[in-house]
């Protein structure tokens, strides 16, 4: 069996690579709140070749050193739950206080923002009925893999949200996905599997078996690069790097092991490094369209870096669904057709 190219062999938890002592420490994006020239509705650089015109008062990237490019928003197909079942009653990420309450109705409403957005935005998005008992399955992103119309269904490590697996794979199956892969091994959906471009940047540590990356390689195609999560409260891929576009990401350097980091570095020379503060507000667990991107309100420097570079940041407020260490990217599961 091939191995996942990239794929490191760290464990979590034997590099203490503090926050702050990492060479690409937060602090290297050169955007500082409220000093962008881009405003809100306003059209981003029209061409890429525009000539760098002054504006931006801050320095550019070096490697971006002209105007941003323009940004186009690409159509896609999500799938979304409801959390009329959700609740914190049990723990298994360090964000879940079973003893605080969540406010159920104002949950219910702020991912109704989220869902009514994303159809504002030209996006379909389809529903799944929640299931009683299984308050997690609001979280979408883990149901399932889908690329190219292929599904590889998600297998828990947690016996909490072990039934949600079969759920989503069922109604996969229900609505034209008929090729399926049910996993041998332990893997969570898109919170751990990002389709960036053409490659599948896969994460562990916490959640998904490593090698479960070899069997997705098997399963999908596209290259897989295997990343590992070390701060637990960065348990899924998903809530420590974002795909914009094809190939751009955002990420928080602090919450991979120093392999990962070097190999996300490579791939990615010019992508934007989340803060500290953006990273604890859950600002990378944010969707992006190619133009748009969906994101924790709270999360304000990195909504500035990405105007900055001609995308489309929008602020939401899912508090209700941070209680259980969940947020816009964690609530959307991409079908990608074949
Ligand atoms: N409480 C859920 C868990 O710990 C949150 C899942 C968030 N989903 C995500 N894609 N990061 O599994």
């Amino acid at each position: 069996m091939p191995d996942a190219p990239g794929t490191t062999t760290d464990a979590p938890g034997t590099m203490p690579d503090a926050p702050g002592t990492t060479p690409d420490a937060p602090g290297t994006t050169p955007d500082a709140p409220g000093t962008t020239s881009a405003v809100p509705g306003t059209t981003p650089g029209t061409s890429a070749a525009t000539p760098a015109v002054s504006g931006a008062s801050t320095p550019a990237p070096a490697s971006a050193a002209s105007a941003p490019p323009a940004r186009t928003a690409i159509p896609r197909r999500l799938l979304m739950c409801s959390p009329s079942h959700f609740d914190v009653t049990y723990s298994i990420n360090p964000w879940m206080e079973p003893e605080k309450p969540v406010d159920g109705g104002l949950a219910l409403a702020q991912w109704e923002r989220l869902r009514d957005l994303y159809r504002e935005l030209g996006h379909t998005v389809d529903i799944i009925e929640p299931v009683g008992g299984l308050p997690d399955m609001v979280f979408a992103a883990n149901g399932a893999t889908v690329i190219d119309g292929r599904v590889l269904g998600a297998r828990f490590r947690h016996m909490e949200r072990t039934a949600e697996g079969p759920v989503y794979l069922s109604w996969l199956r229900e609505h034209g996905f008929a090729e399926t892969h049910w996993p041998e091994h332990i893997n969570e959906g898109e919170g751990d599997y990002l389709l960036a471009g053409r490659r599948l940047l896969a994460g562990t540590g916490f959640r998904t078996d490593p090698r479960s990356h070899a069997e997705a390689q098997e399963f999908f195609g596209p290259p897989v690069t295997g990343l590992t999560l070390v701060d637990p409260r960065y348990y899924h891929l998903d809530t420590a790097l974002a795909v914009l576009g094809d190939d751009e990401i955002m990420y928080y350097p602090a919450a991979f092991s120093p392999g990962s980091r070097a190999a996300l570095r490579e791939m990615f020379p010019d992508a934007l490094l989340a803060t500290d503060e953006d990273a604890a507000v859950f600002g990378l667990n944010a969707f992006g369209d190619g133009r748009h991107v969906l994101l924790p309100e709270a999360a304000t420097r990195l909504a500035a870096a990405l105007r900055e570079r001609g995308y489309e940041p929008i602020g939401l407020d899912l508090s209700e669904l941070l209680k259980a260490g969940g947020s816009v990217k964690c609530c959307t599961l991409e079908l990608r057709a074949g």
